[in-house]
């Protein structure tokens, strides 16, 4: 009974720690369909529009289970956070700079998601030059999960992390240097691909 009513009033910190882990896996499958995108490391099968609707559809989701991670943090009574805590690096003391790794995280996340929906209006190397904090937001939001998180040390979480920065790190090589370097810059050079438009 009394584990119970423990759960309970930790109820949204259990939220705000699950949305967490939720979203840096979302981050981690967006990241990588964003490299399969600039890359066309799988080919001409599936689809550029396909690829790119699923790519849209990751991103948005994990900044939607940010917003639910720090709404959580917010309306949690065990470790609460206030608005300026929640946006503002080292406002909190309790775990600062882990906490930090995290604000940052979002702020750039903020950039490269807000820059997405206004693509059309922006020019191309611009939206492009910005675009390219995903790799920094991946590695900022990996940072904070490994130094703040209570589950850093479970064994499926941690396996997960290796398992996702040994691919990431795998395929950002192959399009920095590898083929992919070739895939990225002859994409550039056309018009680029649109959602539901039929391939160039
Ligand atoms: C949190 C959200 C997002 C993250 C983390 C993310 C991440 C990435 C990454 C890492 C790449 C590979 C970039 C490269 O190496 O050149 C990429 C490519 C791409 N992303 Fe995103 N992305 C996000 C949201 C979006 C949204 C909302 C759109 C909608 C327009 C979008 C459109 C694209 C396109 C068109 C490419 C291919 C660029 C190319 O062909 O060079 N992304 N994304
Ligand atoms: C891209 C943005 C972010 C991502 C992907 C992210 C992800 C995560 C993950 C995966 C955890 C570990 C949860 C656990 O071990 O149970 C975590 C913990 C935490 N995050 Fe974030 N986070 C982000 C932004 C933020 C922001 C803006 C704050 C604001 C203060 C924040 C505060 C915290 C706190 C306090 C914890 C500790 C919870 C614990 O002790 O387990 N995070 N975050």
């Amino acid at each position: 009974m009394f584990s119970v009513v423990l759960a309970a009033s930790k109820l949204w910190w259990y939220v705000s720690r699950s949305a967490g882990i939720v979203s840096w896996v979302l981050l981690a499958l967006a990241v990588l369909w964003g490299l399969a995108l600039s890359t066309r490391a799988l080919g001409k099968r599936p689809a550029g529009p396909w690829l790119l609707d699923v790519h849209r559809f990751l991103g948005g989701l994990s900044v939607l289970f940010v917003l639910v991670h720090m709404l959580g943090l917010f309306l949690d009574d065990y470790e609460p956070f206030s608005l300026g805590e929640l946006l503002v690096p080292y406002a909190k003391d309790w775990k600062a700079g882990p906490v930090a790794w995290g604000i940052v995280a979002f702020y750039v996340m903020l950039a490269v998601e807000g820059t997405s929906l206004l693509k059309a209006h922006l020019p191309k190397r611009f939206w492009h030059g910005v675009h390219l904090a995903s790799y920094a937001l991946y590695a900022f939001a990996t940072i904070h999960l490994l130094t703040v998180g209570t589950d850093r040390q479970n064994p499926l979480l941690r396996w997960s992390v290796i398992g996702s920065i040994g691919v990431v790190v795998f395929f950002t090589a192959y399009r920095a240097i590898g083929p992919g370097r070739a895939a990225s810059i002859r994409v550039a050079g056309k018009p680029s691909v649109k959602s539901g438009e039929p391939k160039p």
